[in-house]
């Protein structure tokens, strides 16, 4: 019995598959390459010494997905794929609705034809919208989300929860990641973003290579310890363990669980920068810009709910993550290409 997993060659999916293979599950990946390289495949296998199936195949292409579910047996599956680039999100809505809730839409249909019944869906702690206090839990107020892309997580909770109501015996998990960053220790894998980056952390990694001249710190107003936004780093192999932690658990868990998956501690923009410099070695220029429109000033979460009940926890800290994220970028000065 495999775990299929969707997005598997993503950036958090692909860690995922390598805490999955350590653990001794088979694994089928199904990916459209939109977003990932074929070679992340090629370096799952040079770390974890397994062959991996894989698929690619656009989960809006159902017949194709359906022809997996035909040929193997699956037991669960873990849905990473979508597209994720906010900014495009608020240029092209249609792209990320049609997308991102088709793609669900479809594997959710496919799963029920197949008798597959667990699945742990990749969600946000953007679906918190603009939260009004911190720490945030999974009780927390969702909604006002500020653009389409973190629309589409909100929207595809709702359509798995619905799904989950009327569909006895069906489990899913939903994780809400806050901000993943680092990666695995071996280097051969990472973040490897399209253009200019959006997030924070490959930012100032492709600045400490010398492929952006200085970071743009997005405000420094904020009612925060330096004015700069704080957000709830966490290393993508804790992320990634969360997943298997949720599937090692979902026989004991509600139809529908959630859960925040995140340190608990933030950490200041400039705060990153300087665990950064200190991990890597290397100076980061940076400027004060704007605060850049839909950010929040905080954002950290409380995940005393997945320790009680995944026993999961992060065993990581910000500096593991900035010797990871620095080592990946240094090995890999242009990504996969
Ligand atoms: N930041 C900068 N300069 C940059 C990039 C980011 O100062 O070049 C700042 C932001 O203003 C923010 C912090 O760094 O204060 C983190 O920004 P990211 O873009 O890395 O992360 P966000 O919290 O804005 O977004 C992340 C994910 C989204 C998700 C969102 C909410 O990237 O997918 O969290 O969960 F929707």
């Amino acid at each position: 019995m495999a775990i299929l997993v969707t997005g598997g060659a993503g950036y958090i999916g692909s860690h995922t598959v390598v805490e999955l293979l350590n653990a001794k599950k088979d694994v089928i990946i199904v990916d459209d390459l939109s977003n990932a390289k074929v070679l992340v495949l090629k370096r799952l296998e040079t770390i974890t010494g397994k062959k991996i199936p894989f698929y690619k195949v656009d989960l809006k292409h159902k017949a194709q997905l359906d022809a997996i579910f035909a040929a193997h047996s699956i037991e669960s599956v873990i849905h990473f794929a979508g597209y994720k680039a906010v900014g495009e999100s608020v240029s092209n809505p249609l792209k990320y609705y049609e997308n991102n809730l088709l793609t669900t839409i479809n594997l959710l249909d496919t799963m029920k034809k197949y008798h597959v019944n667990h699945l742990v869906f990749s969600s946000s702690a953007t679906v918190y919208g603009e939260p009004t206090s911190m720490p945030i839990y999974e009780s927390s107020p969702v909604g006002g989300t500020t653009n389409p892309y973190g629309t589409t997580k909100l929207m595809n909770e709702m359509i798995i929860q619905d799904f989950v109501k009327v569909h006895p015996g069906f489990k899913a998990v939903l994780l809400r990641y806050f901000n993943p960053i680092g990666a695995h220790a071996s280097g051969l894998i990472g973040e490897d973003p399209q253009g200019i980056p959006n997030n924070l952390m490959p930012y100032i990694t492709q600045v400490a290579i010398g492929l952006r001249s200085s970071l743009s710190v997005f405000g420094q107003d904020y009612p925060t310890v330096d004015g700069t936004g704080v957000r709830d780093y966490i290393h993508v192999v804790d992320l990634a363990k969360g997943h298997l932690a949720a599937l090692d658990h979902i026989h004991s868990l509600e139809p529908i669980s959630i859960f925040n998956l995140g340190t608990g501690k933030g950490t200041s923009v400039l705060q990153l920068v300087a665990a950064f410099e200190k991990a890597s070695q290397r100076n980061i220029s940076y400027t004060i810009a704007p605060r850049r429109p839909g950010d929040i000033p905080v954002s950290y979460a409380n995940c005393d709910k997945a320790l009680h009940a995944l026993q999961w926890r992060t065993t990581k800290t910000i500096e593991d993550a900035c010797v990871d994220s620095w080592n990946w970028q240094s090995k890999n000065p242009k990504g996969y290409n």
